[in-house]
This record gives C-alpha cells, sequence and structure tokens, in this order.
C-alpha cells in the first residue's frame, strides 16, 4: 500500500498548497491511501468544518487534529458526524469524536489510521502508550489481518517519547510519525520489526516563520516576556511537508519509507 502522511497545514499557505498538491500527489505516487495533519489549518489554530470538507474533497481520506483540536468550536458538533475526521485517541473518556478510523479502499484492502497525543510538555492526558496498546487489540496487520496496514500519528512535543511509542509498537504497525513540531526530522527509518518511523513528519506552511507563525511577533514573546500581539500564520510559500510509506499487504509492515519536502524554502525532497 502506498500511503502519504502530511504535516500539520498552517493556515491558509499551508491549506491551500496542500489542496492543490494531494490531487497530484495521488496520480504522481499512485497513492492508495493520504492522511493529513489539519490542527492549525484554521488561520493557525484549529479545523473549520469547511476546511475539513474542502480536504476530503481534495482527497484525504483521514484527516487528524492535535491539542489545537478543539480551538474552531464548530468542529465539535462536525466531528460527531464526520468519522473520517479524528482526535486523539487518550483525550478522556466522553469526549467527541473518536481516535482510529479505518479506510475501505475501492479495492476492498482496508488500512487503520490512529491518533495519539504525547504527555512531555504537553497537558496532561490519559496515558498514550496503554490507549494504543487497548486500540491495538482489536486489530492485527496483514492478508488475513483486520487491516493491512495500521498508521499512527503521534502528535507530541519529545522526540524521545515518539521514539519510545514507535520502539513499543514495532512490527505491529506500519508507522509511526510524529507531529506537533512542525519541523521535518531527518530520522526516517525503517524499524528492527518492521514499522516506519519519522520523529515528526514536519509542517505544511511557509517556513520563513516561527513553526508557521509570523516571526516578528512570535520572536517578540520570548523576548518581552508581555502578551503581545496575537500570533497569525505566515503567509509566504508554502513547503509541503510530509512521508511516504510503501507497505506490504501481507504482512502490513513496511518496505519503503521516504521524505516529502515540495514547493517553498526548504530542500527538496520527493520519494
Ligand atoms: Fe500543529
Ligand atoms: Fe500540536
Amino acid at each position: 500500500m502506498k500511503i502519504l502522511f502530511l504535516g500539520d497545514l498552517v493556515g491558509r499557505s499551508g491549506r491551500d498548497a496542500a489542496g492543490a498538491a494531494i490531487p497530484e500527489l495521488r496520480q504522481s505516487l499512485g497513492l492508495d491511501l493520504v492522511v493529513v495533519n489539519g490542527e492549525n489549518a484554521s488561520h493557525g489554530f484549529g479545523l473549520a468544518p469547511e476546511m475539513a470538507r474542502a480536504l476530503f474533497v481534495a482527497g484525504a481520506d483521514v484527516v487528524t487534529l492535535g491539542n489545537h483540536a478543539w480551538d474552531r468550536k464548530e468542529i465539535i458538533p462536525y466531528i460527531e458526524t464526520e468519522p473520517r475526521l479524528i482526535r486523539p485517541l487518550n483525550y478522556p473518556p466522553g469526549t467527541p469524536g473518536h481516535g482510529n478510523f479505518v479506510v475501505l479502499l475501492p479495492d476492498g484492502r482496508r488500512a487503520l489510521v490512529a491518533q495519539a497525543m504525547g504527555r512531555l510538555f504537553m497537558d496532561a492526558l490519559d496515558d498514550p502508550f496503554r490507549g494504543l496498546q487497548t486500540m491495538l487489540a482489536a486489530h492485527r496487520m496483514g492478508a488475513q489481518g483486520t487491516v493491512q496496514a495500521i498508521i499512527v500519528d503521534f502528535h507530541a512535543e519529545a522526540s524521545s517519547e515518539k521514539l519510545s511509542l514507535a520502539h513499543s509498537f514495532d512490527g505491529r504497525v506500519s508507522l509511526v510519525v510524529g507531529t506537533h513540531t512542525h519541523t521535518p526530522s531527518a530520522d526516517h527509518q525503517i524499524l528492527e520489526g518492521g514499522t516506519a518511523y519519522m520523529t515528526d513528519a514536519g509542517m505544511c506552511g511557509d517556513y520563513d516563520s516561527v513553526i508557521g507563525m509570523q516571526k516578528g511577533t512570535a520572536a517578540l514573546r520570548f523576548w518581552k516576556k508581555m502578551p503581545g500581539e496575537k500570533l497569525a500564520p505566515a503567509e509566504g510559500t508554502a513547503t509541503i511537508c510530509g512521508v511516504f510509506v510503501e507497505t506490504d499487504d501481507a504482512t502490513g509492515l513496511a518496505r519503503r519509507i521516504a521524505p516529502l519536502r515540495m514547493g517553498g524554502r526548504l530542500s527538496q525532497a520527493m520519494p
């Protein structure tokens, strides 16, 4: 299965670039599955329902969220009606929406997409390790399994927590990819047990910024330690950042992982 995961779309720049690129990439890379993190699509904070709809129309199969999940309150009733939009699975019981979704591909194959959120330098939440373990108990990868691939978006700040989660589930999922730091890491690899891994997919947004936000206002916060102007997304040309993985349907494990960086100011990489 050929899978593309795109990191956090930030503001109009990231949203428009990703929306335009997804149909082309589906074609040129022969993609079976596209997963996009949309937590910063609405002016940097949250995801408005019409933007989620536009991403599905563009060809995203699943949209994930993160700590900015509820910044746009209109998403709360929407997530109850749209199972392809998922939020971290380790939110407390009773939180709207779900932490995973099984995509049925046109050819009958199935892919499970799940999201968990880290706890190191993040809000206190339920245990993502045990939460993911419980969720995975219902699934087995492979030709005779419940799904042919499992993609985990681990929305977390610390690389140590992301690596620990990936090694804990190595061999049981196809891909563990980090989101949230908005900076692509160069450690994409296939772990010993066959799980593809990348600490952070990076963002889809303007990299002449502080993690997608206008650099002047963002930097001033560190200088002044006073509430300043509201942060707003940088609006220059976006680099689309993500990761491509090819899996073996017989096992669900990864055969190949390659980064994608397209457009904008970062060095370019095409799978
Ligand atoms: Fe983000
Ligand atoms: Fe985040």
